[in-house]
């Protein structure tokens, strides 16, 4: 198969990550932060080693503020349920993804309000905008690093300048920018940075990250066992295991320590060129099919992502027939983003997403490009 839905998760994973994982349960995994034995204390240094590797891709002085999550949304969903209290003002923007604005939307009901700053149609944020909104009692502004339906990067240095000038929080959304953006959370003033470990990361499903700064007081929302304070019925909020209660995903975790790693290698600068190029070669092709309408700005304003839709055919039909004729992956309708789709005027329609990652090749774009071709043709000639 032609996998071109890297924005939904990528692959393929490097084959380390497996081996890595592998040897983890086989052959020492036990339960880290709770014994005193081998296996236990073992698990624990390999976990710790993973919490290095992931915080220093992002600039993270102190790896102990990086919580470990089962995925950003729940990382997100630590972030803002710990962090906002009622009377409490937000500023998020329309082109987030339903992580942010679902707990949003509930808080609301916990008297905490917030601004939505609308983006124009290209899915891009005006920083004004959000300094515009700011009142008295915004405690937080979030905002995704790159839109996950059009690829949109956002202004993130500039809004974390003027959260720094408020003194507001800035919370990131890293879904669709850990490992192809440089998301470093000293230059871009960032308070919380929620991290995918399954996307740019290349690790294993079922994991991600929350930083949280120093400068933040964060009340853990899930509440057990941390291995430390046994005795106190009270949560600890001490870093990190005040935040990961309950027993951690050890083997996958050390996978994603080794895809950190990775990603540290081959360069993040070296993916996101890749990256860009292949979409700039695909929005190439795509722009001279006159049946086809691409979303998003350029390729160098956006993460690996081309968003498009083929007239006289919805959006999911082209999804089924790229995968049962062509054998190409791709993500089809709407893509939990309810918002950014009425921003970019696919509110009715949904789009098809193409999202590259850093094994595609210029021929995997020929084959979607040649193919979007034949059913763009052949629905002008049903209609
Ligand atoms: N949030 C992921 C996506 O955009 C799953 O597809």
């Amino acid at each position: 198969m032609i996998y071109l839905d890297n924005g939904a998760t990528s692959f393929p994973k490097p084959k380390g990550m497996v081996a890595a994982m592998e040897e983890c349960i086989l052959k020492y995994c036990g339960n880290p932060g709770r014994s005193g034995h081998f296996m236990s204390m073992k698990t624990g240094e390999e976990v710790y080693h993973a919490r290095r590797s992931i915080a220093e891709l992002f600039n993270i002085e102190d790896a102990e503020r990086l919580v470990f999550t089962k995925n950003t949304t729940e990382a997100l969903n630590m972030g803002i349920h710990g962090f906002l209290q009622k009377g409490d003002h937000v500023i998020t923007t329309s082109m987030e993804h339903n992580s942010v604005l679902r707990p949003l939307k509930f808080l609301e009901k916990k008297g905490v309000s917030q601004t939505i700053v609308m983006g124009n149609e290209l899915g891009q944020i005006n920083p004004c905008d959000i300094e515009k909104s700011i009142k008295n009692n915004t405690k937080l502004i979030v905002v995704t690093a790159a839109s996950n339906v059009t690829g949109t990067k956002m202004p993130l240095e500039k809004i974390g300048k003027i959260a720094q000038k408020n003194g507001i929080a800035f919370m990131v959304d890293g879904a669709q920018g850990a490992g192809t953006m440089y998301l470093d959370v000293e230059k871009l003033h960032i308070d919380m940075l929620a991290i995918p470990g399954h996307k740019g990361l290349l690790g294993p499903l079922g994991t991600g990250c929350l930083y949280v700064s120093p400068s933040i007081n964060l009340r853990p929302i899930v509440q057990g066992g941390t291995g430390t304070e046994s005795k106190s019925r009270i949560q600890p909020d001490t870093f990190p295991d005040g935040f990961e209660a309950g027993t951690i995903n050890a083997p996958a975790i050390i996978g994603l320590g080794y895809c950190a790693n990775f990603v540290k290698r081959l360069g993040i600068d070296v993916i996101a060129k890749h990256e860009e190029e292949l979409i700039c070669y695909l929005d190439e092709k795509l722009c001279n099919m006159n049946f086809v309408k691409l979303y998003g700005p350029e390729a160098s304003k956006k993460t690996g992502i081309s968003l498009i839709n083929i007239d006289n055919i919805e959006a999911e039909e082209v999804t089924s027939i790229l995968n049962n004729k062509y054998n190409i992956a791709v993500r089809g309708g709407f893509h939990c983003a309810g918002l950014a789709h009425k921003t970019i005027g696919t509110w009715d329609s949904g789009a098809v997403r193409i999202s590259v990652g850093p094994f595609n090749t210029k021929s995997d774009i020929d084959k979607i490009a040649n193919a979007i071709w034949e059913i763009g043709n052949s629905a002008v000639d049903k209609s």
